[in-house]
């Protein structure tokens, strides 16, 4: 069973302000960072650092080759990574402020994902392998189609959240991983009541697996009738860039390996709250020898 990761790769420009800046306001940074992030490279990072043999498959531009370098050093396969003369290489502008942020990203070559590249990139993959995407690229409904027609077993991350997702095919997902916003999202549910989202889940996917952070609520695992709860550890959060990534990255990872759910989840939050502690997107994800 090969693990194919196909999403975005950012550089994260990220600015530690004291408030958001309000419409019509300037205001000064208290200090600059620039990292390698990107949904899609956070979470193939976060799958190496549980132990996991992961496939990066991605496009940057002429100006991306330290992406290369990066996913190289955490033992990221980059063979699916495509550098495109052509375009830029995504960017995040994230705003850190009390351990909350703001992300603008611009797509780049993230949104220059095509047919072409995604036809490439399958065909070394077969029936029983994992494909893990988040909604940061193009042609998504086309690589999901795609890959299930192959007999891959998709993880779907789905943030951010758009309308457009509900066009992409989801009975062809295997795996959920969702915070509160994107679960509302994909299943039309207009409460902010956790019971109220988890029913609807339950109701409009129920054949699915469903993961579902909730923040300091912790995290829920659901498949039809089974709800599983895990509590989120209490730490002094620095910055949440990633923590979703990482939750992303651990659950799959344990889960894949030993088919424990209870065990994915308390991994997967322990991940999650170190990554917090940390500035940072990629670079604050922890190794799993620093969770045991
Ligand atoms: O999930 C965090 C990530 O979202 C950042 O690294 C940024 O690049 C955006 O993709």
């Amino acid at each position: 069973m090969k693990v194919l990761s196909f999403g975005s790769l950012n550089f994260d420009y990220v600015y530690n302000t004291n408030h958001f800046v309000l419409p019509k306001e300037t205001i000064i940074a208290n200090d600059y960072h620039e990292n390698f992030g990107g949904k899609g490279l956070n979470q193939s990072i976060a799958l190496a650092k549980a132990g996991m043999e992961v496939y990066h498959a991605g496009r940057v531009g002429k100006d991306g080759q330290s992406f290369f370098d990066y996913l190289n050093e955490y033992n990221v396969n980059t063979k699916y990574l495509y550098k495109d003369e052509n375009v830029r290489t995504g960017h995040a502008i994230i705003e850190v402020n009390e351990g909350q942020n703001r992300i603008i990203c611009y797509g780049g070559g993230n949104q220059k994902i095509d047919h072409k590249q995604i036809d490439e990139v399958l065909a070394n993959f077969e029936k029983g392998d994992i494909l893990l995407v988040q909604n940061e690229i193009s042609s998504m409904s086309y690589l999901i189609n795609k890959a299930h027609e192959m007999g891959m077993k998709i993880a779907f991350n789905c943030a951010p959240i758009t309308k457009e997702i509900l066009t992409y095919p989801l009975e062809y997902i295997d795996i959920f991983i969702v915070n509160e916003v994107e679960a509302k999202g994909i299943s039309e549910c207009d409460s902010d009541n956790i019971d109220d989202i988890i029913k609807a889940l339950q109701e409009r996917y129920q054949n699915k697996e469903i993961v579902l952070t909730v923040g300091e609520q912790g995290s829920y695992y659901i498949c039809g009738d089974v709800i599983k709860h895990q509590e989120a550890f209490k730490v002094n959060v620095v910055d949440t860039t990633a923590a979703g990534d990482t939750f992303t990255g651990y659950f799959l990872a344990s889960y894949m390996n030993e088919h424990d759910v209870d065990k994915a989840l308390l991994l997967a939050s322990k991940a999650s709250s170190i990554t917090v502690q940390g500035m940072g997107a990629a670079k604050s994800i922890p190794f799993y020898k620093d969770l045991i």
